[in-house]
């Protein structure tokens, strides 16, 4: 197989793009990877994946050595090479806070569309507003030779950090918004080798082909809708913390509906990382441009609810070590927190916009001796907040604490013994931010535990 497949690249090497090119080089195609960062290359083209994933290094390592799979810098290798080229580059929030930053889309786009020399297909799946991929086709009109007649489409992605290798290997659909026959035709090519692999395992993968703002639009709404669910879910919370009931057991009772579904509906301390918190805000800003605002105003709302789940461990905090809350927030002087948890979500190294490194900052702001562990984000960790300590192991920053605080359900926090550690703090007292412990364990071993 593979002679009749067309020759992909992915441009941007980033997070998305890595795990594309790797994923698309396991299933057989043969492909390049883009990126403009020649140390991140020479990475990637050493057999190391710049990034936590797991599963991913194997896979890079494998397809290092098949062949199948190179790494580059240059725009005219890659145009050279490609019969369809995926734009996987960053479009992360603007510095307005709203909208997306297009400019590594237009680089990319520009950069690559300068060097073609034969008709090819340019992909867009980077999370970005509608109406971009009509501004990619003016970008390539400008920069590519006419009598080319390249093609634009997009098809958004939908994978996961933690499983992003199942998630490209066998997604739940796929997703393309294409103007022409040889578009579609390419397409089906680009992921024959996906609907392959589901029919030897006995799935269909479901392909919904459309327009170009529905395929935009399809990306933003799942991920809208998502965020609304977390939301929703923490708004009971609230609710079930003012009446004295128990969000866990109402998420479970709701969710044997399948019309509601139990997937999504931990109560905790809410959604950060990359792509939720800034996906709501440009599709918000977006709105706005298009006349449609009033559309997604509940969004605005979604994002309070979120940011409340902050404050709320903070306050609870406090609480927790009996001390005042002024207008500036609470004081801490003197207190010592261990922060167990510093990525967004467990099995990631990733700290973007992450919720347990935004406590654990206003945790030091207030003045706490705070001390955070994580199993996997710490370099990342100090690199985005430098202010607080770091301690190499659980035991460490659990040691001489007064109150210990569980912000990301990391396995090893979930499966911690509360004896052992009861053992070695100053003071039995833990948050449960996540709602990821056996309250009556703790409780049993003598904390005192207050959950979300
Ligand atoms: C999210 C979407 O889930 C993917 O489908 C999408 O492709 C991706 O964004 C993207 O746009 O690229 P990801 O950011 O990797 O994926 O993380 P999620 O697993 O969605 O988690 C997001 C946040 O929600 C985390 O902070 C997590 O702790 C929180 N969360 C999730 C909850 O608080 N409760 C839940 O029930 C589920």
């Amino acid at each position: 197989s593979g002679a009749h497949r067309p020759r992909l690249t992915f441009l941007g090497t980033g997070y998305l793009g890595a795990t594309y090119a790797i994923c698309f080089a396991e299933l057989g195609y043969e492909v390049i990877g883009f990126d403009v960062d020649e140390a991140k290359i020479a990475k990637l083209a050493g057999g190391e994946v710049p990034f936590h994933e797991a599963g991913l290094d194997e896979l890079l390592r494998k397809n290092l050595a098949s062949g199948r799979l190179r790494f580059s810098t240059d725009y005219a290798e890659v145009a050279e090479f490609g019969d369809v080229h995926f734009i996987c580059v960053g479009t992360p929030q603007r510095a307005d806070g709203m909208g997306a930053d297009l400019r590594y889309v237009e680089a990319a786009v520009s950069g690559l569309a300068r060097h073609l020399t034969r008709k090819a297909l340019i992909v867009g799946k980077s999370t970005v507003p509608v109406g971009t991929a009509e501004w990619v086709e003016q970008l390539v009109a400008k920069h590519a030779p006419s009598e080319l007649g390249v093609e634009v489409a997009w098809s958004p992605e939908f994978l996961q950090e933690g499983h992003a290798v199942e998630d490209v290997l066998r997604p739940n659909r796929i997703v393309v918004g294409v103007r022409s026959e040889w578009a579609a035709a390419m397409l089906d090519a680009a992921h024959e080798g996906v609907v392959t692999l589901a029919a030897t395992e006995d799935r269909e993968v479901p392909v919904v082909v459309t327009d170009f703002a529905t395929a935009e639009l399809v990306k933003v709404a799942a991920n809208a809708f998502l965020a609304t669910k977390i939301s929703f879910i923490n708004a009971m919370a609230e609710v079930c913390e003012a009446a004295g009931g128990d969000v866990t057991n109402l998420a479970r009772a709701i969710g044997y509906d399948p019309r509601i579904g139990n997937r999504f509906l931990r109560a905790g301390l809410g959604f950060g990382g990359g792509c939720l918190p800034k996906d709501i805000r440009a599709f918000q800003a977006r709105a706005q441009e298009l006349g449609a605002g009033e559309a997604l105003r509940f969004l605005h709302e979604v994002d309070l609810i979120n940011q409340r789940r902050r404050s709320r461990v903070v306050r609870l905090a406090a609480d927790m070590l009996d001390r005042g809350y002024g207008p500036a927030g609470p004081e801490l002087a003197g207190a010592r927190v261990a922060v167990l948890g510093a990525t967004f979500k467990p099995d990631s190294d990733d700290v973007r916009d992450s919720p347990a490194l935004a406590v654990a900052a206003t945790l030091g702001k207030a003045g706490a001796d705070v001390r955070v562990y994580d199993p996997q984000g710490i370099d990342n960790a100090r690199r985005a907040l430098p202010d607080v300590t770091y301690e190499a192991t659980m035991a460490d920053a659990v040691r001489g604490a007064d109150l210990v605080c569980v912000l990301t359900e990391w396995a090893e926090f979930r499966t911690a013994d509360p004896a052992a550690l009861g053992e070695l703090v100053s003071g039995r007292r833990v948050i449960d931010g996540r709602n990821c412990l056996e309250a009556a364990e703790w409780i049993r071993a003598g904390w005192q535990y207050r959950g979300m």
